[in-house]
């Protein structure tokens, strides 16, 4: 009895494997490739050599394949030109060229071209196939369709061959289709739609040619098959940074009517950047071969990314391309186009794994090079007590560890993993990976190749022909599904939204570019380290017109002006005073903040209060700039207002809080008190040179800044740091910091708000330096710098 069970499991097990085994097998039979484009640019570069590719490795199997491009031009002209590509195939390296010359002969045999515009010649293709079928005695196995056409072409296409050129019971259909899909979450969601009103989501295969790049395609199984040694390494712990980077040389020339629609961040971060932060950063399926699973754990970690907001983003666009723009989309001279070329975002995800690890993704046309990457950068933990040159690559822990998956192009040429020697020798399959041979001299990320074990492909692949070989095979998981696709969209739509009036920064291109598109970033905060060289102002209307926009000298009074609509500006500023607060205690340990009072800082406190996590508070002194004769808990107290709206929401030590001593002896600035020697006496003993990292102040409408007033000398030279004044208004009795000591700081920001200041904003832009008449107009610092930002209100009035 016992014996009789074993054996009826063992037959179940070898009658379930056998049917697993059928199930898995293509049933064989003929295959129609339909490529609609097939004489466009994508075609003629990748796709036929792709199919060609397909039915020299799939055409001995057992199948027959037929091959038919397809496009709205004339059957003349598209035979010419198929006939062409199909001349310049290229056959696998080790084939000799006689038999390379006979495969493609072979292949031409199976190709045609005809025109396919109607659903009419949608049918007659269909009847066309069928007749073939039966004529050859063949059954048919199903039918590609590879869509290398516009988008706007897509429903159209789709109508015709859901009602004309279905395949029949038995056989199956798998339409190919091409970013882009959609612009936002709203239009994609709405071909999705579309889309899905003619085919089943299994029948469609959304195409991100990245993933069918093999070193793309390697992360996962890489992270597979070294599990061992990355378990413990792969989360916040102990990775410092990940780069997503996609650097060309090339324009959009020649694409301008594509790109101005998308722009770098549609181009490229929200798809292929995208994909690959996703490989990198979801959880490890326990199989994976299983699409359900993958797709679930990328789903997953979709759901833990922060969302993006306008300070998470830094955007370029290459000088040339505006005029671009305007030849080939017919535009006046006048058009001006926001569309960003360039873009460096940073992502954070709020899972276990990876809380506080930036991911920065950076993409742009024009720059200096040609290169794709991903590098995770890891934490160095260690103190090496030994001199460098004792170090030895393969054991110093002080040595920078990184995996690095290279794509393609720069420095190395094609694509490769490489590894840190001194992290661990990875595993790859040996079939298809092998060690890359040394190239003397060459350096990546600050270290010779000798210090990595770097692998690339046995045989390089270009990405669409992998693509189309899984297409064959419904490998279903290299392709994007309509919940990854939405999933993207849902984390890209805000930031792209946020960006719609944002004035990218215009860079010159190539090499040229400098340093001006090096960004920093703080907490969520991202940067560029530069300041800008030029704004352009853009008009109050929600949809730019090209009127909108006048190119300002963005100078002001010889100094850097920035300008842009309150909120903007106040963004802008909150976040250049974080970078500052970063880099003086980055630098110095601590930082000095000299705060004016007043109405127009309000918003800039609440901004920093709320928006700026990475602001280095415990290491900040606040000082303030002026104080009015008030107790400290009086309303009309500056104090005051910096207590309300920002003190009580950061967490700076309270002895870091510098308020003015106007209230000694219960007396209000009485000088005999010597309440402003005694604030002179704290500066000078904590802060070096007395020179305030920096001093943010304002500008009156009658010219005077701090409480430093026109036509009263006091404070506008000399050596007192602090001073008592008068003010026109009440409370006229004041203490001030002086003229000299604001002229000493590192850093000196004026912020000049609202229509009520556009006077005397254009009576200084014209004055010399007379503080006399207009104590602004001495604000010029000694050896620092001094950046006026301006509401559109107050400069443009
Ligand atoms: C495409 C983008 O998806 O990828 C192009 O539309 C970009 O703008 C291209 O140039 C880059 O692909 P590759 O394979 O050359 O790195």
């Amino acid at each position: 009895m016992k014996h009789a069970g074993a054996w009826n499991m063992l037959t179940a097990a070898v009658c379930m494997a056998l049917l697993g085994c059928l199930q898995a097998r293509e049933p064989q039979g003929h295959v129609s490739v339909i490529l609609l484009g097939a004489t466009g640019d994508l075609a003629r570069k990748y796709l036929w050599q792709g199919l060609f590719q397909l039915y020299l490795e799939e055409a001995g199997k057992g199948h027959s394949f037929r091959f038919h491009g397809t496009a709205l031009t004339s059957t003349e002209q598209g035979q010419e030109v198929i006939a062409k590509v199909l001349e310049s195939l290229s056959c696998p390296r080790d084939t000799a060229p006689g038999r390379c010359a006979e495969l493609r002969a072979q292949f031409r045999q199976l190709s045609e071209y005809r025109r396919l515009k109607t659903p009419e010649d949608y049918l007659a293709l269909s009847k066309d196939i069928e007749a073939r079928v039966q004529h050859e005695g063949l059954r048919e196995a199903g039918r590609i369709f590879y869509f290398s056409v516009p988008p706007f072409a897509y429903a159209e296409i789709a109508r015709s061959i859901n009602s004309s050129c279905r395949p029949g019971p038995g056989a199956w259909l798998r339409v190919v289709l091409e970013k882009p899909f959609g612009r936002d979450h709203r239009s994609a969601q709405q071909l999705a739609t579309e889309l899905g009103s003619f085919f089943q989501e299994e029948e469609m295969y959304r195409v991100d040619h990245y993933l069918g790049k093999q070193v793309v395609a390697q992360i996962l199984p890489f992270r597979d098959q070294n599990r061992k040694a990355l378990d413990g390494l792969w989360n916040r712990h102990h990775v410092e940074r990940v780069e997503i980077i996609m650097k060309e040389t090339v324009d959009a020339a020649g694409r301008t009517s594509f790109y101005e629609e998308y722009g770098v961040i549609g181009d490229v971060l929200q798809n292929h950047l995208t994909e690959i932060l996703m490989l990198v950063a979801m959880e490890l399926p326990l199989n994976l071969s299983s699409s359900e699973a993958v797709l679930g754990h990328k789903l997953q970690a979709f759901r833990a990314l922060r969302g993006l907001q306008r300070g998470s983003a830094v955007v370029g666009q290459y000088q040339a391309y505006r005029g671009q723009v305007r030849r080939e989309r017919q535009k006046p001279d006048s058009f001006h186009s926001l569309t960003p070329t360039f873009a460096g975002v940073l992502v954070h995800i709020d899972n276990l794994r990876w809380e506080g690890v930036p991911f920065i993704l950076m993409s742009g046309k024009a720059l200096d090079e040609r290169v794709g990457y991903v590098r995770i950068l890891f934490k160095d933990q260690a103190y090496c007590a030994q001199s460098e040159k004792r170090w030895v690559p393969a054991q110093s822990h002080c040595l920078p560890q990184q995996i690095i998956f290279y794509i393609g192009h720069g420095e190395l040429g094609g694509p490769a993993v490489l590894v840190s020697r001194n992290l661990f020798r990875p595993s790859l399959p040996s079939a298809s990976w092998k060690e890359v041979e040394g190239q003397p001299g060459l350096r990546l990320f600050g270290r010779p190749l000798s210090d990595y074990y770097a692998y690339s492909p046995v045989r390089e692949q270009d990405a669409y022909s992998i693509l189309i070989s899984r297409i064959f095979h419904r490998r279903k998981d290299s392709f994007i599904t309509m919940e990854n696709l939405l999933a993207s969209w849902v984390f890209w739509t805000p930031l792209l939204d946020s960006l719609a009036h944002e004035v990218p920064r215009l860079y010159p291109g190539g090499a040229e570019n400098g340093h001006l598109l090096d960004f920093e970033f703080s907490g969520s905060h991202l940067s560029f380290s530069q300041p800008p060289l030029e704004q352009l102002v853009l008009g109050p209307d929600s949809t730019p017109m090209p009127s909108d926009f006048q190119v300002l000298r963005a100078r002001y009074r010889d100094s850097p002006l920035i300008s842009a609509w309150p909120e903007e500006l106040i963004a802008r500023l909150a976040g250049d005073i974080e970078a500052a607060a970063v880099q003086a205690v980055r630098r110095f340990g601590k930082f000095h903040l000299a705060l004016s009072g007043g109405s127009s800082p309000v918003a800039l406190f609440q901004q920093l209060a709320t928006g700026h996590y990475g602001f280095p508070w415990a290491h900040t002194h606040l000082w303030l700039v002026d104080e009015r004769c008030v107790p400290l808990w009086d309303p009309e107290s500056n104090f005051q207002g910096l207590q309300a709206h920002l003190l009580q929401h950061v967490r700076v030590p309270y002895y870091n809080v510098h308020p003015m001593p106007v209230h000694r002896r219960q007396r209000l600035c009485a000088e005999e008190d010597q309440g402003a020697q005694a604030y002179a006496e704290e500066i000078s003993t904590l802060v070096t040179n007395s020179s305030f990292d920096l001093v943010l102040l304002g500008m009156g409408t009658d010219g005077h800044t701090a409480s430093l007033f026109p036509q009263s000398p006091v404070g506008l030279d000399g050596k007192q740091l602090v001073v008592l004044t008068t003010s026109p208004s009440s409370p006229h009795r004041r203490m001030s910091l002086s003229l000299p000591v604001i002229n000493r700081a590192h850093k000196v920001a004026v912020l000049v708000m609202g229509r009520m200041k556009r006077e005397i904003a254009m009576l200084v832009s014209r004055v010399g330096r007379e503080p006399r008449k207009w104590p602004i107009s001495g604000v010029l610092p000694d050896s620092g710098q001094l950046v006026w930002y301006m509401d559109y209100d107050a400069f443009l009035g």
